[in-house]
């Protein structure tokens, strides 16, 4: 692949020039390069032929990623890209290299038939121009471990086993795989779980990994960092980097291991699901607290018929909406959505929207009329802007739960 622009062009890096895309990276995030031992597992998240690179004639912006799959509300799966890896050097910003780089991947992306295209932002401000949006929502929240107790009348089975590095990066994909998806879950490819097994094995203080066994096998697992040990006077906190739990009971079985552990003072259980029951669990629910709620993934929808077509509906009247998309304008154009599904139509439209708009709304993440409050969403139609809100409500929040 190959874009010239006036002052650059941009193509696909071969394999040999990953490090150097990672150190543009890195320093675009003012973090140091990867050293030798670093890099050799590094390398390993890249997937071939995914990443981009702008030269002038040198590297000077890049973009990565990697090919997953999306679950929808109503449960399909369908083919995402999620891109990370995003950097324009410091000497060369604000001259469109980043524009440039985003077009023609999602042009590449709309080319090979993926869906969706996810990716968490750095900065709020910088997506929202090439059509993502931002889909989900997380919380984070801590807990006092001295006073938190369960109920006691919480049921209790499984166990939950510790596992070393090497035990985790063999056997956490396999658990991973037996979670049920929500919308706004993916699949974890191979180069995801290489790039988690570098942060398993790089970080200073270790990261301890645990499965929870239930009647059928591993249901869950958790990772988690306990860190303030070098501080007086000791404020420990365990923070909890990765859960899945498939059933109530290996949730509440891994809450119960993660209050256990010695020498913690404070759990926190950072971008979690919105509507994670943690306060149900425990006999006293002022002993949770949310420090913060925080941006889950942003989502650009890449192929607007398809997505529309592929996720299920609320029981409401059917709406109209016109969406707008000038930078994938095969995109753009009116959409008959009803309880039964949706199609494209020459019928008037009663709602129009952009794309990343509409990535807000299609995972419930939003309501209609709150968007269209908000200005996001012109309406022509106040009642449909009402069963707009029907269509698109979801029975559990979005949440993705995998960072990259
Ligand atoms: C964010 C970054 C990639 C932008 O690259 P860039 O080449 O300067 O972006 P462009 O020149 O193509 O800008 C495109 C548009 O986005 C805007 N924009 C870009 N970065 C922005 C930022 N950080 N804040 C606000 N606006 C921004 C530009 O003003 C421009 O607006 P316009 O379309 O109205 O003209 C670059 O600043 C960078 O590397 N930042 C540090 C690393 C980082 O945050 N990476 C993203 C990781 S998710």
């Amino acid at each position: 692949m190959i874009r010239v622009m006036s002052d650059f062009e941009i193509r696909t890096l071969r394999t040999d020039e990953h490090r150097a895309a990672s150190d543009l990276f890195r320093g675009s995030l003012h973090v140091p390069p990867s050293d030798d031992a670093d890099w050799e597992r590094a390398a390993r998240a890249y997937q071939p032929g995914g990443t981009i690179g702008a030269f002038d004639p040198d590297l000077i912006g890049t973009a990565r990623s990697f090919d997953a799959e999306l679950t929808v509300p109503g449960g399909a799966r369908l083919p995402m890209a999620g891109v990370t890896g995003v950097g324009v050097r410091a000497d060369r910003t604000r001259r469109g290299v980043l524009r440039a780089l985003m077009t023609t991947q999602l042009e590449d992306f709309a080319a090979r038939g993926v869906v969706f295209a996810n990716l968490l932002a750095s900065e709020a401000v910088i997506y929202g121009r090439f059509g993502y949006g931002l889909a989900a929502r997380n919380r984070t929240y801590g807990v006092d471990r001295h006073r938190a107790r369960l109920r006691p009348d919480l049921p209790s089975s499984g166990r939950v086993e510790l596992l070393d590095v090497d035990a985790a990066v063999a056997e956490l994909p396999g658990v991973y795989e037996r979670i049920p998806h929500r919308p706004g879950m993916m699949t974890r490819p191979e180069v995801v779980w290489r790039q988690y097994e570098n942060h398993l094995r790089r970080s200073t203080d270790p990261v301890r990994a645990v499965v929870h066994h239930g009647p059928d096998g591993p249901d869950g697992f958790a990772t988690y960092v306990v860190s303030g040990l070098h501080q007086h006077p000791w404020t420990k906190t365990l923070d909890v980097g990765d859960m899945f739990a498939a059933t109530p009971a290996a949730f509440a079985g891994l809450w119960r291991f993660l209050l256990g552990v010695d020498l913690v003072d404070r759990v926190v259980a950072g971008a979690r699901a919105m509507d994670e029951p943690i306060e149900l669990l425990l006999a006293d629910h002022r002993q949770s607290a949310v420090d913060r709620i925080g941006d889950d993934h942003w989502v650009r929808i890449v192929d607007v018929p398809r997505a529309l077509a592929a996720r299920a509906y609320g029981p409401g009247e059917p709406v109209v909406v016109e969406v707008t998309d000038p930078v994938l304008p095969g995109n753009a154009g009116r959409y008959r959505v009803t309880a039964g599904g949706a199609e494209r139509t020459d019928a008037p439209a009663a709602l129009t929207l952009d794309a990343a708009t509409l990535a807000m709304a299609y995972f419930g993440t939003w309501r209609p009329s709150a968007l269209a409050a908000a200005g996001r969403i012109v309406v022509r139609d106040a009642a449909a802007a009402e069963a707009a809100d029907t269509l698109f409500a979801t029975r559990q929040p979005a949440w993705s739960g995998t960072y990259f």
